[in-house]
């Protein structure tokens, strides 16, 4: 991918660092995961107290910039893995307990208002979303999947409620020519029985083309469940959402992480037996 980023001078502020930082205590050291390292906000705060170590992930190839000032700056104290949290088993862990794992779920900033990346629909560019380390763009799944496929993307990722006339609209524009951003947002915009009053009428189906494209989904479950492996004793994992359909996941996965759960319910409590599904 040839993504581009606009400016020295642009910046991504991460959210919430307060409330993470309370949660995590990095002011006693210890060893953190930094799934979504970005431009390294969370890493840097937490790099501040010099009893802290950091492994970071992005699968963005552009963070890696911002990973080598930071390996500069902390010698022995930080590195800097290009890959998925998807495959989080990859990383060399040697003896260290990990303290707390954190992932911000999501594009930055920079990497939504890099038009090239086709992640807005005010973007010009190539229909692309891809973050990094992807099998296919957003161009190839608008300009190739079948209609009953592409209904399901955006009905299941986005909830749209015009998803089978968009879909249709854009199998029958793709006949004349390539799908392109704007294209695909004028599709969108005459296959809507109503407009949007709250949000442009192609929010949703961005949202879900991204989703999938990224295969989000799957990524976030897979990096759940191997963050659980490599935590250590009481260690914390934190996420930042900010969709519905994340949120539900690590709802579940965390309520079922913290319950006891009985064999069956037929069963009384006194003979409750340990977690049934081994992560
Ligand atoms: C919201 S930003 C995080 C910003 C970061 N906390 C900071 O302070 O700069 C999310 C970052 O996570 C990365 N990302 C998203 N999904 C990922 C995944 N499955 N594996 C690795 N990195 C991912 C994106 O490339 C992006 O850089």
């Amino acid at each position: 991918m040839n993504a581009t980023i606009i400016s020295n001078n642009e910046k991504h502020y991460p959210v919430l660092l307060d409330e993470i930082l309370s949660i995590i205590s990095p002011q006693n050291g210890g060893t953190f995961i930094d799934c979504t390292f970005g431009q390294g906000g969370y890493s840097k705060a937490i790099l501040k107290n010099p009893k802290t170590k950091i492994i970071a992930l992005d699968r963005d190839l552009n963070s890696e910039k911002f990973a080598q000032e930071l390996k500069d700056k902390n010698k022995n104290r930080f590195l800097f893995y290009n890959l998925k949290f998807g495959d989080l088993e990859k990383i060399e862990l040697t003896n260290n307990k990990i303290n707390a794992i954190i992932f911000d779920l999501g594009f930055s900033y920079i990497q939504i208002k890099d038009l090239e990346r086709g992640l807005s629909f005010k973007s010009a560019g190539p229909l692309d979303m891809r973050m990094g380390i992807n099998n296919f763009s957003a161009s190839e799944v608008v300009n190739t999947l079948d209609q009953k496929d592409l209904n399901l993307i955006f009905k299941i990722f986005g909830e749209e409620k015009d998803s089978k006339q968009i879909a249709k609209n854009i199998v029958r524009e793709r006949k004349k020519n390539k799908i392109d951003t704007q294209k695909l947002v004028d599709i969108i915009n005459f296959s809507k029985k109503k407009n949007n009053k709250k949000t442009h009428n192609a929010t949703k189906v961005f949202q879900a083309l991204r989703i999938f494209v990224n295969k989000e989904v799957s990524e976030l479950i897979s990096g759940l469940i191997k963050s659980v492996k490599i935590l250590g004793k009481n260690g914390i994992i934190v996420v930042v959402s900010f969709h519905s359909l994340e949120d539900k996941i690590i709802k579940f996965f965390f309520k079922f992480l913290s319950e006891k759960n009985k064999v069956s319910r037929y069963l009384p409590d006194s003979i409750n037996s340990p977690k049934v599904l081994k992560l």
